[in-house]
């Protein structure tokens, strides 16, 4: 099976998670797209959906499946999202798509994070893949300075603009054993809108597309 296959079998094997009439947490990226794809078959089954990226947004409108703002929905009963990479504990590195803020915002209200990935997001330790950090644009050569402190080594990423307007450092050169210590420290410089590590908040049902089946880890 290629890549996209096995991205396209646990977006679909995540339908079974959506309950009837609810409000459905959507994340971001290629997995995703393949999700929201699964929900328009069930569109008239869902109230609606809480996005968290203007591109997820755009596919599922297309598709005519309602989206909330945010704002308007006091909680939801799942939020399905992949990830960069995932660790045994089912804390992770997201934001290769630049939609990191708003993913932590709808995980963060979410009842369940559902973690759909292709085998090889899988690792024993974070941060192989850069750490993204999302930060306000005037305050990026001062994050980094900290950020190199750390032991990273952060690279601007070049003509990547959030939804939110920011900006993006990919930092390299980390091994996260302590990635909830490590969350709350990014957290904390001054300027940083927020950091990809999802640890404090990780998953709670992790699906594994493989060339077997979707495995899934509870
Ligand atoms: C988006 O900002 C990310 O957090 C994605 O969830 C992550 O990059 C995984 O993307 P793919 O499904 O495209 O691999």
């Amino acid at each position: 099976m290629t890549q996209d296959e096995l991205k396209k079998a646990v977006g679909w094997a995540a339908l079974k998670y959506v309950k009837p009439n609810s409000i459905v947490g959507v994340g971001t990226g290629s997995t995703v797209a393949h999700f929201i794809d699964a929900l328009g078959s069930i569109k008239h089954q869902i109230e609606g959906v809480v996005s968290s990226s203007d591109i997820s947004t755009a596919k599922l409108k297309n598709l005519g499946i309602p989206v909330f703002d945010c704002n308007a929905v006091d909680m939801l009963d799942i939020y399905v999202d992949s990830a960069d990479e995932i660790n045994e504990q089912k804390q992770m590195i997201k934001g290769g798509g630049a939609a990191l803020t708003r993913e932590k915002i709808v995980a963060a209200i979410a009842d369940k994070f559902v973690c759909i990935i292709d085998e090889s997001k899988q690792v024993s330790v974070l941060g192989k893949f850069p750490l993204p950090v999302e930060v306000i644009p005037m305050a990026r050569s001062a994050v980094a300075r900290e950020l190199v402190k750390l032991g990273g080594l952060p690279e601007y990423r070049q003509n990547v603009i959030t939804d939110n307007g920011n900006e993006i450092l990919d930092v390299h050169n980390l091994q996260i054993v302590d990635a909830i210590a490590l969350e709350n420290t990014v957290n904390c410089i001054a300027g940083v809108v927020s950091v990809g590590l999802f640890a404090n908040r990780g998953a709670d049902v992790v699906l594994v597309a493989t060339a077997d089946g979707v495995r899934v880890i509870e």
